[in-house]
């Protein structure tokens, strides 16, 4: 296929909106900010951390930098006035109406494009009237970044509800240097290419000075989309650095990079190190006895999303039991998960059936008093997360499709010890960098068996493999932190040295 890159980004844009007023050097755009508006009954306001791994990482980078963050506040039709963290973080609320909401976050952004980008495995839906509302709602992020950024900031937009966002901007503000990230998987051509928005869209993300990814496999499905269209490509892939030089007909030139997000280390350390101080091993201890003290503990800790293949972990689970390969007074399965994008038909759909699954192992293997499968639908605090992580021998991370997979990373470390084993999806980005892990095709309910049975195998006779495979898994993490992510990204965009130096 070959195609003439359109050439206008975006005709909607008003180029008497906002020229340089604010004052912040440093500003990332995500859909979300850190925090959510929680409002109570009552009409009191609150806030706590937003869920996903975006969030997770962004965090401590935003902390270091002391920058300000663009989002919206998680609830509807409110605007609260732009506020600092106690840890410095300049937050600036955009407003999303009911309106928007429906039809920007749970249509295009999460009914279209999410499916879309993660290889179709729910069908996406293409509906105009959400393709509207999407360049609208970057209209109104890319306006707010316009109005917030110094004169020759550096502006990172984050993910694939903001697309439009550095098109949008490089006719707002030319004097801004604009990175974009990519969270999620970018799909094959022929996929991407079903998109009907999919001129507009590429050319948004073009204007943009850096592109990131997470893995190698989604850039080469970027360049080769653009192969397709008349543009200049040179170069080749490099990790952490901006390998690839796209040009485009007008004489634009971006990078483009593979750049794999990752965890703050540093944070768990303190949060695990804070928790031994205080002796909380009681409260461990405690836990595992609340399962009905199983010898082995498999974990799953997720958004309850369709991609992260939830409900197969648990037939594996069911099949295992029933065939006598683990024992049900001897296991638990503990499952967290986050709720999500409840309203999205093919979320509640999950839902429903992880649900209905948990309850069928339950009454076919538990014991009054001793689940087999413990269950929740709500996050837990970091403090509480990290205690899960600890009490854990086998997590289970079987995600159909996954940009990277924070959890993964998160589980390991906890293993400074060297215990415990990871049964990871080859189809999770993580798997690219944790090879050693116990690796499975979450499509083949036979293969998450045998990779469960193989790690809970592994731990009983052959201890020091195990050792010798999560210490090499633990070291991975250890020397690629977020912070390294984040340096590559800046210093490929080339800012880091003149103004953010950490
Ligand atoms: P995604 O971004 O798709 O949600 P990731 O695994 O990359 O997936 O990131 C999820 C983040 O959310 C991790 O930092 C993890 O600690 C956090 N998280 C997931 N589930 C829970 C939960 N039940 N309670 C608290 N935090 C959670
Ligand atoms: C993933 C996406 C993020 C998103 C997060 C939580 O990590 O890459 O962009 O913020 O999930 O999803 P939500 O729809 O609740 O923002």
């Amino acid at each position: 296929m070959s195609e003439t890159a359109p050439d206008s980004a975006d005709g909607n844009v008003d180029s008497n909106v906002a020229t340089g007023t604010g004052d912040n050097s440093f500003v990332v755009v995500a859909n979300r900010l850190p925090v959510d508006m929680i409002i109570e009954s009552d009409g009191t306001k609150s806030w706590q951390e937003s869920p996903g791994g975006l969030v997770s990482a962004l965090s401590p980078v935003l902390e270091k930098h002391q920058g300000c963050w663009v989002g919206w506040p998680g609830v509807t039709d409110e605007a609260p006035e732009p506020f600092r963290t106690e840890r410095g973080v300049l937050l600036h609320p955009v407003e999303l109406t009911q309106h928007d909401f429906e039809e920007f976050y749970e249509g295009f952004s999460n009914a279209t494009l999410w499916p879309l980008y993660h290889n179709l495995i729910v069908t996406p839906e293409f509906n105009r009237s959400w393709w509207d509302a999407y360049r609208d709602v970057n209209l109104r992020f890319a306006t707010d970044v316009a109005t917030v950024a110094a004169p020759g900031a550096t502006v990172w937009v984050q993910d694939y509800q903001l697309q439009l966002v550095p098109g949008i901007l490089r006719q707002l503000r030319p004097d801004l240097t604009i990175g974009f990230f990519l969270h999620i998987p970018f799909p094959p051509p022929e996929i991407y290419r079903q998109l009907p928005w999919r001129n507009e869209m590429l050319r948004g993300l073009l204007d943009a000075d850096l592109i990131g990814f997470h893995l190698a496999s989604n850039l080469r499905n970027f360049v080769e989309l653009c192969r397709g269209y008349d543009m200049e490509v040179s170069g080749e892939i490099k990790v952490r650095e901006a390998g690839i030089t796209i040009t485009l007909p007008n004489g634009h030139s971006l990078g483009v990079g593979v750049f794999p997000i990752s965890i703050d280390t540093s944070a768990i350390a303190a949060t695990l190190a804070a928790d031994t101080h205080h002796e909380s091993h009681g409260e461990l201890e405690q836990m595992h006895h609340n399962m009905g003290s199983p010898s082995t503990v498999f974990l799953g800790v997720d958004r309850l999303d369709y991609t992260k293949g939830i409900l197969q972990r648990l037939l594996a689970f069911e099949e295992l039991l029933d065939s006598g390969a683990l024992d049900p007074k001897e296991v638990a399965l503990v499952q967290l998960a986050t709720p999500s994008r409840e309203r999205i038909d093919s979320y509640r759909t999950t839902r429903s059936n992880v649900e209905e699954a948990v309850g069928r192992i339950n009454g076919r293997f538990s014991q009054i008093g001793r689940p087999v499968v413990h269950y929740q639908h709500r996050s837990v605090t970091k403090d509480v997360l990290m205690r899960y992580y600890r009490l854990a021998d086998v997590m289970l991370v079987t995600p159909f499709r996954d940009g990277m997979n924070l959890v993964a990373k998160e589980f390991v470390a906890t293993r400074a010890d060297s215990s415990g084993a990871l049964v990871l999806s080859e189809f999770a980005g993580a798997a690219d960098e944790l090879t050693q892990a116990h690796l499975c095709n979450p499509f083949d309910i036979e293969d998450i068996k045998k990779a469960m049975l193989q790690a809970t195998w592994g731990l009983k006779n052959n201890p020091e493999a195990m050792k010798e495979r999560m210490s090499a898994m633990y070291n991975q993490v250890m020397e690629h932190d977020v912070d390294l992510w984040a340096n590559a990204f800046l210093g490929a965009l080339g800012v880091l040295e003149q103004k953010h130096s950490v």
